[in-house]
């Protein structure tokens, strides 16, 4: 791995721990305003000082992140619809040239496969187009996997669109905690973290993130269960907790109420 690969990787996954704590504000590239996001910098603003990787679209990175804040940034570059377009949600190609993330001084790229959709094949050659620039300029890419409607999002199911994002060059891919995830971590020879998914109870969303540690994740690429919560800053120095300092999902919930009553 060249130098450089190995630079960012090293921003995007803590050496001293071996773990990272994404902060994922991309939404709005197929959601627009989504709850949580309807003020895109004064939301996320608070988070950064928490978050390992800063997951942005290049919009939100240059409207409402300074160029002086020090955070490596997963850039979202993959896009194409929107959630008004069920028939095709996520029919994603290409959306942000190698110049522009080179511009924008990127630790990484994060780009959507849809396996088992019907435009599987575009998403998947488009991912490798970018890898291809990725391994070029030293730029890692980040697969996101299994976002959209009816995946069936099993281990079998996991497994295999993970496995699919590493043997097409992905240096880390991003998929959903399930039942058996220790599978879908032991079949895919790079580094999986896990999105947080729809908004779920504090506890809930503390014990996937536990959980899918435990089973080989190496972190957790969170958003709405962050910036949804009822006090996000409490809720992102929890997770860290989990995630940097092996928290229990209890000590976490237990430093989420401390935090919340200090913030009260
Ligand atoms: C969705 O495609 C976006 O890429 C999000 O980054 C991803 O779903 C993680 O965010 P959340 O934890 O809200 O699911």
């Amino acid at each position: 791995m060249d130098w450089g690969m190995k630079n960012r990787m090293s921003r995007i996954i803590r050496p001293e721990t071996g773990k990272t704590l994404m902060l994922a504000v991309d939404h709005g590239y197929f959601m627009g305003p989504t709850s949580g996001l309807e003020d895109l910098e004064n939301t996320l603003l608070p988070l950064l000082p928490y978050a390992d990787v800063l997951m942005p679209t290049r919009g939100g990175l240059r409207n409402c992140v300074p160029a002086e804040t020090d955070i490596p940034i997963m850039l979202r570059v993959s896009s194409g619809t929107s959630i008004l377009n069920e028939t095709h949600l996520l029919h994603e190609g290409q959306s942000v040239s190698v110049e522009d993330a080179i511009r924008l001084n990127v630790a990484g790229v994060a780009f959507s496969i849809l396996v088992g959709q019907p435009y599987e094949r575009d998403t998947i050659l488009g991912m490798s187009q970018v890898v291809d620039w990725g391994e070029r300029y030293g730029i890692p890419v980040l697969a996101v996997t299994a976002v959209g409607k009816g995946l069936g999002k099993d281990a079998r199911y996991l497994s295999l669109a993970s496995r699919m994002a590493a043997e097409l060059g992905a240096r880390i891919v991003k998929t959903y905690y399930c039942e058996d995830f220790e599978k879908v971590v032991n079949s895919c020879p790079v580094p999986i973290v896990i999105a947080g998914g729809k908004k779920m109870p504090e506890m809930d969303a503390m014990q996937m993130a536990y959980d899918a540690l435990q089973a080989g994740a190496i972190g957790v690429d969170m958003g709405r269960n962050i910036f949804q919560a009822e006090n996000p800053a409490a809720m992102i120095q929890s997770v860290r907790a989990i995630v940097h300092q092996n928290y229990t999902p209890q000590e976490a919930m237990e430093l989420l109420e401390s935090l919340k009553n200090k913030s009260e």
